[in-house]
């Protein structure tokens, strides 16, 4: 399996395409240093369950009604796929999205190449869902996702009978071919991730007999609760998840509950900062989603959970977190997977933590929407944090934060993790190329001033 992200992508297909003016758009954060932060805030939806509520509520018989959708770029992006597959989709209008189903053969075939922007979600998700419809379709998306990773989804599909043609080393754009049989497959998954697992069940609902996919270590299982809430059997046998082909989505309502992967962000900056004291309220608490809240508390943070609650099969809770006093780590393997996209401001943490913060066993970093190791190694060194990148993690030692100018990448987890580190630093941090931040979290910029962060933006 060649599964090495390329630095290249001289594939046939190279159009433009609106995301990638839309990354071309300047954006800078000029984060002021110092503060703390103090009040509640609910932060926006969560980004796996808004891609999921689209693709599962257009496979539906019947109408779906979404609260709480995460109106961001990626999300987005999913939503106008399945638009430009004659999927009617009322909104979204402050969350609120109707999806009206067509049933699992009603998807049109696509009047153009499906635009997936910055997200891997949508592409790899997609990709599975595709691969067993009557119609041809082709999936792109901006500069970043054209360098991605995608055999990791080609080659288990092709074992089902999915013909997939990708651009040089398995990159997008994807060129999916209509009217294949696909068959079940007893699938081992050479790396924990929750986006190809859900990728061979999408494609699953469409093969002959059962398909079953084992992960080497526990991924979020949204996938999972989610066709259960569609009326879809969906079981696990320890690491193994198998679903039949051939069944039926019945619609049904979704509450979206706000995005641990956002309140990490403001999580970590009361963690870090003097006199701070924060509620986040509404936050999904999947156990497969909290590594960041385990790894925080294992190093010394003080953060409580309450109000527990179940909200359409997703736990839900509000989150308090007061300053306190930070130690360094070595982060255990299994919490990795749990944590996969906390790991920026997780670095930013370790900087303020007394000693050395060890992570190893993460090289699933190196291919995400940036190189995360590399990227966030070099933007730490920049403002005076000692940050040794390894092949699969990072050294991070105790560090007094000093003033800089840092790149971003174009990641939005990257732009928001430094921004959070100016919260303690000397001088003002100023990240370029933060258009991107609006693919997880429009209004991020706003919600840190109104906690008590002083970031403007340009
Ligand atoms: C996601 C899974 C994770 C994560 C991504 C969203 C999902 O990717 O990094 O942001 O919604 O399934 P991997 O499964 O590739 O680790």
């Amino acid at each position: 399996m060649n599964d090495a992200p390329s630095g290249s992508n001289s594939g046939s297909n190279s159009r433009q395409n609106p995301s990638q003016n839309l990354q071309q758009k300047q954006v800078t954060f000029s984060c002021q240093p110092g503060g703390s932060l103090t009040g509640s805030a609910r932060v926006p939806g969560d980004k796996s369950i808004s891609h999921r509520s689209i693709m599962l509520g257009a496979l539906a018989e019947g109408t779906t009604h979404i609260r709480g959708f995460l109106q961001g770029d990626d999300a987005i992006a999913t939503l106008n796929a399945f638009r430009v597959m004659g999927v009617k989709i009322d909104g979204p209008d402050k969350g609120r999205v109707t999806v009206h189903g067509v049933g699992m053969q009603g998807l049109n075939a696509p009047s153009a190449d499906l635009n997936l922007g910055n997200s891997g979600t949508s592409m790899r998700l997609l990709s599975g869902l595709l691969a067993g419809q009557k119609f041809d379709s082709t999936l792109t998306g901006d500069v970043s996702l054209s360098k991605r990773p995608m055999n990791r989804v080609i080659d288990p599909l092709t074992k089902m009978g999915a013909d997939i043609e990708s651009a040089l080393n398995g990159t997008p754009p994807l060129m999916i071919k209509g009217g294949k049989t696909l068959s079940g497959i007893n699938y081992l998954m050479p790396m924990a991730s929750a986006q190809v697992k859900s990728s061979l069940l999408l494609a699953g609902l469409f093969a002959n007999g059962s398909t079953c996919v084992t992960e080497p270590a526990m991924t979020r299982d949204h996938t999972e609760r989610m066709l259960n809430g569609f009326g879809y059997s969906v079981e696990r046998q320890d690491m193994t998840v198998i679903l039949q082909g051939g069944g039926r989505l019945h619609a049904t309502d979704i509450e979206v509950p706000g995005d641990i992967s956002s309140a990490a962000f403001f999580i970590v900056g009361a963690c870090i900062t003097k006199n701070s004291d924060i509620t986040l309220q509404h936050v999904g608490i999947n156990p497969t989603r909290i590594g960041v809240v385990n790894i925080l508390r294992l190093m010394g943070a003080d953060i409580s959970i309450f109000n527990e609650r179940d909200v359409g099969g997703e736990p839900v809770g509000d989150i308090r977190v007061r300053n306190s006093p930070l130690k360094g780590i070595t982060i255990p393997q299994d919490q990795v997977p749990l944590a996969i996209d906390e790991f920026p401001v997780i670095f930013v943490a370790a900087a303020c933590a007394e000693g050395e913060t060890v992570l190893k066993g993460a090289e699933e970093l190196r291919v995400k929407e940036s190189d995360r190791i590399q990227v966030m190694a070099d933007a730490l060194s920049n403002v005076g944090v000692q940050a040794r990148p390894t092949d699969d993690g990072m050294v991070i030692c105790a560090s007094d934060i000093k003033g800089g100018e840092v790149r971003s990448c174009g990641d939005h987890r990257i732009a928001m993790a430094m921004s959070i580190a100016a919260l303690r630093a000397q001088g003002s941090i100023t990240i370029q190329d933060c258009a991107n931040v609006n693919t997880s979290f429009p209004g991020f910029a706003e919600m840190a001033n109104r906690l008590g962060h002083d970031i403007r933006v340009y």
